[in-house]
């Protein structure tokens, strides 16, 4: 396993969209685990692939609490199958875009299917964080952003932000 980069805005690598993965191997197995150890380094709850520059339909999450045991899980080639009418505002972190958190409104809850990381199809239910979570996610692997729902004003000044802050460091 090996930490790799995290990309941040406003790097145009962040703006694709990810393929669809053929076939669950070693290789993306390999690739999943960097991305795990990745997101705990860093650390965060979420990554998606295309966050370490990979362009593949492949997400890395741990939503355990401080204290808690691990609960890795992987999501391949992830598919919205119903998102419910009703939605919530959550405060959103991201980091592609550090140090900056602000309200995204999204369905409450979702119903999804993935690949796991065996290639299993995994059909379950999501609401809370886990929610807010793997929608975020998702968004990732088409190129979106969680400051690309916000307005144009507070977009701006977020990757202003961001740039300071890599200048900085
Ligand atoms: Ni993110």
């Amino acid at each position: 396993m090996a930490i790799r980069e995290i990309l941040v805005v406003p790097s145009p690598v962040l703006k694709q969209v990810s393929e669809t993965v053929r076939v669950v191997d070693d290789d993306l197995r390999a690739l999943m685990d960097d991305m795990l150890e990745t997101m705990y380094a860093a650390p965060g709850i979420g990554l998606a692939a295309i966050q370490v520059g990979v362009a593949k339909r492949v997400i890395v999450m741990d939503l355990a609490r401080d204290g808690e045991e691990a609960q890795p899980r992987f999501f391949v080639n992830p598919e919205i199958l119903w998102a419910s009418e009703e939605t919530a505002p959550y405060e959103e972190g991201c980091l592609s875009v550090p140090e900056i958190y602000d309200e995204v409104e999204r369905p409450l809850q979702v119903k999804l299917k993935s690949l796991n990381y065996q290639g299993e199809e995994i059909v379950e239910d999501a609401e809370g964080l886990f929610a807010v979570c793997i929608q975020h996610e998702m968004d990732h692997l088409d190129g979106v952003l969680f400051i690309d729902h916000l307005s144009r004003l507070k977009r701006e000044q977020a990757i202003k932000k961001v740039k300071k802050l890599v200048k900085a460091a």
